[in-house]
């Protein structure tokens, strides 16, 4: 079952050439998707060799293979993780009994809503991030982003797979809305507000792939639990290419540290002026990047009180992120505390579902900002980057619109009007950001605001052409 094949059009290891129809139908899909990344994918490198890393078996060991490929012969195609025998399900009202290896009908609209939503989200960002390639800081970094462009795009193949496979017609209409939906687009935009945010600059990229593509992670954490068994085993596989999206991320803004303490040491100031004049981004400014996109993401997870998250947990649609870490997997007597701008309310756990996976996604950030701390602190300087609290700058949920500072505390709105520029990126920021975005591609080296990575791909050398442009 682990060995793809990729002798059929859609490379694949879920045998869809044993079903004509479905087969027939993603190859009617396949020439628009392909369509769809000429027009809305990385702008002008079609002709570039990239080194790209494909899935060759969906076994946890060397799963793919390395080589020169043009992006748009890259080998999208349909891997799910293996099936577990007698899977049973993990959690909520059934727990125990088996998975469901078709959709149940009272369940269809919402398993339907779900994958779409999560599907939308694979190719927005790869809209999102479709002029960076012109403003790389290096080649190293060029092949990233393309690596995540390319898996991004796959992931929207293991979505719509579910769709033409187990919803119909209607399945078939959502694969071809999921390609008509454009990031940004006045009309008809993405279905998530953080998905239509424009992405101009690396340091964004490097924030978008931090926070919400680990977002993604907890959300595919929380579908592998499902008891619908072919969304667990796509979550499951999909799980080991996020990782690599939130190496970039991590390592991206750790190489800005180290380049900006590297030239804080070399004039002897932290003067975030001086450190902008010698080409770096000084501290606070890469403090703002990070309040915005992380309190943006934070609204992915939905409102604080929510009954569906109560009903897909309770049928069994949709687990915690390690839901065998929990002792209680039913939650029917829970309660838990929350504080709403009312004040504290005690709910059922099941209604604060969205607020427990929030808290754990907001752990798994904080590893990189301590790592980074540690980094300023080793340096000698007091200054400290942190997360914004999960109150701030919210558009869903109780705090939604509540004039609150990064620490959580309720000011005015006059107040939060006049200081929200000192807490995410101003429009000059903005524009400093942009400044020091000017084209690397000399292999090896790199833009004079980032320092080199520690390694280089799949053991290859820093100075590696990794992208060999046409
Ligand atoms: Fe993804
Ligand atoms: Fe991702």
């Amino acid at each position: 079952m682990s060995s793809i094949n990729y002798a059929e059009k859609i490379p694949n290891n879920v045998n869809i050439g044993g079903d004509r129809t479905l087969q027939r139908a993603l190859e009617q899909w396949q020439p628009n998707f392909l369509q769809w990344w000429g027009e809305m994918g990385p702008s002008d490198f079609a002709m570039a060799d990239v080194y790209l890393r494909t899935a060759i078996s969906v076994d946890a060991q060397g799963w793919a293979h390395y080589g020169a490929t043009k992006m748009p012969d890259y080998r999208w195609g349909i891997f799910l993780a293996d099936a577990v025998s007698d899977r049973r399900i993990g959690f909520g009202d059934a727990m125990g009994q088996p998975v469901w290896q078709q959709v149940p009908g009272e369940y269809r609209s919402t398993l339907r809503r779900l994958i779409v939503t999560q599907g939308d989200t694979e190719p927005a960002s790869v809209e999102q991030q479709r002029m960076l390639g012109h403003t790389c800081p290096s080649m190293y970094d060029l092949r990233n982003l393309f690596q995540i462009n390319v898996e991004e795009g796959r992931h929207l193949w293991a979505m719509v797979y579910l769709l033409h496979a187990y919803f119909g017609r209607d399945g078939r209409e959502e694969a071809e809305e999921l390609l008509a939906r454009h990031s940004g687009d006045a009309d008809k935009p993405r279905i998530l507000t953080t998905f239509n945010e424009p992405m101009q600059d690396w340091l964004s990229l490097f924030c978008f792939t931090y926070f919400t593509d680990r977002d993604g992670k907890y959300q595919l954490k929380s579908f592998a639990e499902s008891a619908f068994d072919p969304l667990s085993r796509t979550c499951r596989f999909m799980l080991t290419e996020e990782a690599h999206h939130m190496f970039v991320g991590e390592t991206g803004i750790s190489r800005v540290v180290k380049r900006t303490l590297e030239v804080m040491k070399e004039i002897g100031s932290d003067d975030p002026a001086r450190v902008r004049s010698q080409g770096a981004v000084d501290l606070p400014t890469l403090q703002k990047y990070l309040n915005f996109w992380c309190s943006s993401s934070l609204d992915l997870f939905g409102s604080e009180i929510s009954s569906n998250s109560a009903a897909n947990f309770a049928s069994g649609m949709k687990g915690r992120p390690d839901e065998t870490q929990y002792e209680d997997h039913v939650l029917r007597e829970k309660t838990m505390k929350l504080v709403t701008p009312e004040g504290e309310q005690e709910v059922p756990m099941l209604n604060a579902l969205n607020e427990v996976m929030r808290e754990s996604y907001l752990k798994d950030c904080e590893i990189g900002l301590k790592r980074w701390n540690r980094m300023i602190e080793r340096a000698g300087h007091a200054f400290r980057l942190t997360l914004p609290s999960s109150r701030f700058r919210r558009s869903i949920g109780p705090w939604a619109g509540v004039p609150v500072d990064t620490t959580g505390k309720m000011i005015t709105k006059e107040e939060f009007e006049k200081h929200l520029t000192e807490w995410i990126p101003s429009a000059s920021d903005r524009a400093f950001v942009q400044s020091l975005m000017q084209r690397v591609i000399e292999p090896g080296k790199m833009a004079g605001w980032i320092a080199p990575p520690e390694r280089g791909i799949n053991n290859l050398a820093i100075d590696y052409e990794y992208v060999k442009l046409h």
